[in-house]
């Protein structure tokens, strides 16, 4: 099977993790969860949600950093915690990851090229070191940053945003299947999430890139399009085209984050108040109202 035809699929998925001071013993940060990320055609899927509600502990459990507490994760119909090494080197090359602020994953002590050579190296993309040179040009050209300003410089000489568009170079360099992209605009001004986001839905146009877009912004949400998930406490609660949700929410937690966006009238702004308990409480069973995400046909 080819890389493009392999999905990631959850299958009630379910973390719990333990937590001194409960009445339990643990926490549940994602109750059984179901969603598949369908390689083709590739999308891009937001999940959506407030801080806690379980997002990172997705991403991590797809990046098979984070082994669930029960439910498996599959690609391409295998377990991703059960791939020989053959297979799981090609789900690492396949599910890049993106994340808020990428200064952890540079060694401060080398220079940024690193990580664009190691993933060469790595991946093979080539022995030459002509090509490699090239190859690392073109992607970081692809992402808007010029080489003679960024090669050769340390992290800490670069802007958060210039450093975010070198993880997002890498993923160019290696042309995955999936990225899995945590926050990765939080920490952005607005002009350069903009342009970020454009990227990303350029990669998804012309690479036929997949994108798990994990986001607490709405905004962004409506700028990038295609599906969208809203999550609250380890829950998904809504599903569908963004439009859809945006314009025609179910679940009053959706209605609530749409309430929460900042409005421009400020004398709105001071009399819409937000309750998030409330919206809770109404939502005593919540329901997952629309299909998959995956299998909504894109327009
Ligand atoms: N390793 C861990 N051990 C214990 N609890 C954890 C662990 N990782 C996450 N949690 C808890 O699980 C819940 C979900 O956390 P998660 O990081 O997935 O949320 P999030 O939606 O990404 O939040 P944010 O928007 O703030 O990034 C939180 O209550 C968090 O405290
Ligand atoms: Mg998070």
């Amino acid at each position: 099977m080819s890389a493009r035809t392999k999905d990631i699929e959850l299958h009630d998925v379910e973390q719990r993790f333990h937590a001194r001071g409960s009445a339990t013993g643990f926490l549940t940060a994602v109750h059984e969860t179901s969603f598949t990320l369908r390689s083709d055609p590739p999308h891009i899927v937001s999940l959506v949600g407030q801080s806690g509600s379980g997002k990172s502990t997705i991403a991590r459990i797809i990046l098979g950093l984070q082994r669930p507490t029960s439910g498996t994760v599959t690609y391409g119909g295998k377990d991703i915690f059960k791939l020989s090494r053959a297979e799981y080197d090609d789900y690492r090359r396949n599910v890049q990851p993106v994340f808020q602020d990428p200064y952890a994953i540079f060694n401060p002590v080398y220079r940024v090229d690193r990580v664009l050579r190691t993933a060469i190296k790595k991946f093979g993309l080539t022995k030459s070191k002509a090509r490699a040179q090239e190859l690392m040009e073109e992607s970081l050209r692809a992402v808007k940053l010029d080489p003679a300003q960024v090669l050769g410089r340390y992290p800490h000489q670069l802007s958060g945003g210039q450093r975010q568009r070198i993880m997002l170079a890498r993923v160019h360099m290696l042309r995955p299947a999936f990225i899995i992209a945590d926050e990765p605009v939080s920490m952005l001004d607005a002009q350069v999430r903009k342009l970020f986001l454009d990227i990303l839905v350029d990669f998804q146009r012309a690479y036929g890139m997949t994108t798990l877009f994990i986001t607490h912004d709405l905004s962004t949400v409506y700028y990038v399009g295609g599906d969208v998930m809203v999550i609250t406490k380890g829950r998904v609660v809504e599903r569908g085209p963004v439009a859809q949700v945006m314009h025609t929410p179910s679940h009053s937690y959706t209605k609530m984050l749409l309430a929460s966006v900042p409005q421009p009238d400020p004398d709105k702004r001071w009399t819409d108040r937000i309750d998030i308990e409330e919206a809770d409480r109404e939502e005593a069973a919540p329901e997952v109202p629309t299909s998959d995400p995956a299998r909504v046909p894109r327009p």
